[in-house]
């Protein structure tokens, strides 16, 4: 099985409601997009937001240029069903981080979120592709939200291996172009009540 049949199948046998990462609110990633007060009509790009909450919640902040991305056809199409009317305000991008096509039209962003895909790129090549393709788009003064599994945590997540993070390791990673604003430990329960500590960071290119 490919990874995207991987995913696909992820969003076809449970619904969001039952997935490990499912938030009702997502918190952390709203408390740190507000605490920026960008313009509404700043470029918002989610990577791999699967049929995550977050992209109601922008639409309710007012956010109007927001992208969304993902590997799964399905979880986007969840997505859209879930924002009904609303789906018609938000770009939809389904393509690979790591491998991308369509992706490399993107246009400059001011915003990169990415929630919980980040980790599961153990392979160099693919940590590089995902580094390169964000350092191609995030605007200068951009800003940048990572939020992976934190050391010490979960091993796997969806029966994936992962690589847990800590903020250093996310820096380096950006270099110096990039500066740590903040970085902040959240542990999400997941649908089972188990804890799954998280690191979230965010950069600002200089
Ligand atoms: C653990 S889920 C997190 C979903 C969402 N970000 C959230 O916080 O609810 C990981 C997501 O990354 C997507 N994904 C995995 N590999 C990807 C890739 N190479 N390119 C784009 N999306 C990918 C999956 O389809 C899935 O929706």
């Amino acid at each position: 099985m490919n990874i995207k049949e991987h995913w696909d199948n992820s969003y076809t046998n449970k619904s969001p409601q039952e997935l490990g990462w499912y938030e009702n609110v997502p918190e952390p990633s709203m408390g740190l997009i507000r605490s920026l007060k960008l313009s509404p009509y700043a470029e918002i790009f989610s990577v791999g937001t699967g049929a995550s909450t977050l992209i109601e919640h922008l639409l309710e902040d007012g956010f109007q240029n927001i992208t969304v991305n993902d590997i799964s056809s399905v979880a986007l199409d969840l997505l859209r069903k879930e924002l009904g009317k609303e789906e018609c305000n938000v770009e939809w991008i389904t393509d690979d981080i790591v491998a991308p096509t369509k992706l490399k039209d993107l246009t400059p962003i001011d915003l990169w979120h990415d929630r919980a895909v980040l980790h599961f790129f153990t392979e160099e090549r693919d940590q590089l592709a995902y580094f390169n393709l964000l350092k191609s788009k995030v605007k200068p003064k951009g800003y940048v939200i990572i939020a992976t599994f934190a050391k010490g945590g979960a091993e796997k997540c969806s029966g994936l291996p992962i690589l847990q993070y800590d903020q250093d390791m996310i820096a380096q990673r950006l270099g110096f172009d990039f500066e740590l604003k903040q970085a902040l430990n959240f542990t999400h329960i997941n649908p089972k009540g188990e804890d799954r500590p998280y690191i979230y960071t965010l950069f600002q290119r200089r």
